[in-house]
């Protein structure tokens, strides 16, 4: 089974655990590969809901696209779950994300939520955070003093550059990755993150940064991970 076969699994698992939230109400909708997979899995099933909150323009689109009705999370007060993926998930059920670029959005709509539900392949479990390097979403006047600071906690700061995945913003590889907030990213390679509540609270008090991709605060809530015997359901 390859790793495409394991996030279509989990979307649909994902899709069978939203099906249970009574119906008429607002879901949060995650970005990425596997969060895409979910959300194709759920467009029959639209109706179900009363409407999404999307956490990146990208999901916005794939969203419309399948006929979702996406709302302005102002509008909103209640929101039972967020389904959303994750790069690397630790055995407490503390994430990292971000390696889309959209995880302060991400951060937003998860803290808006219920319940996080996340949904990923088993290669995403690490037992200690660290080995994806940690985003940093940032204000750009902000780059040099907020590289120096992150310096401290031991690991190795790169400014994210575009790859030509923001065809919208007519970007070059050469120039910084813009989030949708136009935002930059430092990506901090190299670290081990024991105590990711902690580190969490202290980046985000470093002046010039608009999030860290560490979801410590925000933590899972159920996750479903796949492999090739199916997909495990995990209560935290
Ligand atoms: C987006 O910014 C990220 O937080 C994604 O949720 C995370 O990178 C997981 O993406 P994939 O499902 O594509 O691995």
């Amino acid at each position: 089974m390859n790793q495409d076969q394991l996030k279509q699994m989990v979307g649909e698992a994902a899709r069978d655990e939203v099906l249970k939230l009574s119906a008429g109400q607002i879901l949060g909708v995650g970005t990425g590969s596997t969060a895409n997979c979910f959300i194709d899995a759920l467009a029959p099933h639209k109706d179900h809901f009363a409407g999404t909150v999307s956490s990146s323009n990208a999901t916005t689109e794939r969203l419309l696209k399948h006929g979702f009705k996406v709302l302005n999370p102002n509008d909103v007060v209640s929101l039972p779950a967020y389904v959303d993926g994750a790069d690397e998930i630790d055995p407490a059920g503390h994430m990292i994300k971000g390696g889309g670029g959209a995880l302060t959005r991400e951060k937003i709509i998860a803290s808006m939520a219920k319940q996080f539900i996340c949904i990923c392949d088993s290669s995403k479990q690490v037992p200690v955070l660290g080995n994806f390097a940690l985003p940093v979403e940032i204000i750009p006047l902000a780059q040099g003093i907020v590289t120096r600071e992150l310096e401290k906690f031991g690991g190795k700061v790169s400014l994210r550059l575009a790859k030509n995945t923001r065809p919208d913003l007519n970007q070059t590889p050469s120039e910084p990755f813009a989030t949708d907030n136009g935002g930059w990213i430092l990506d901090v390679a190299g670290l081990k993150i024991s105590d990711p509540l902690k580190m969490e609270s202290q980046i985000n008090q470093i002046a010039g940064v608009i999030t860290v991709g560490l979801f410590a605060k925000e933590k899972v809530n159920i996750l479903l991970v796949s492999n090739a015997a199916g997909v495990e359901r995990i209560a935290f």
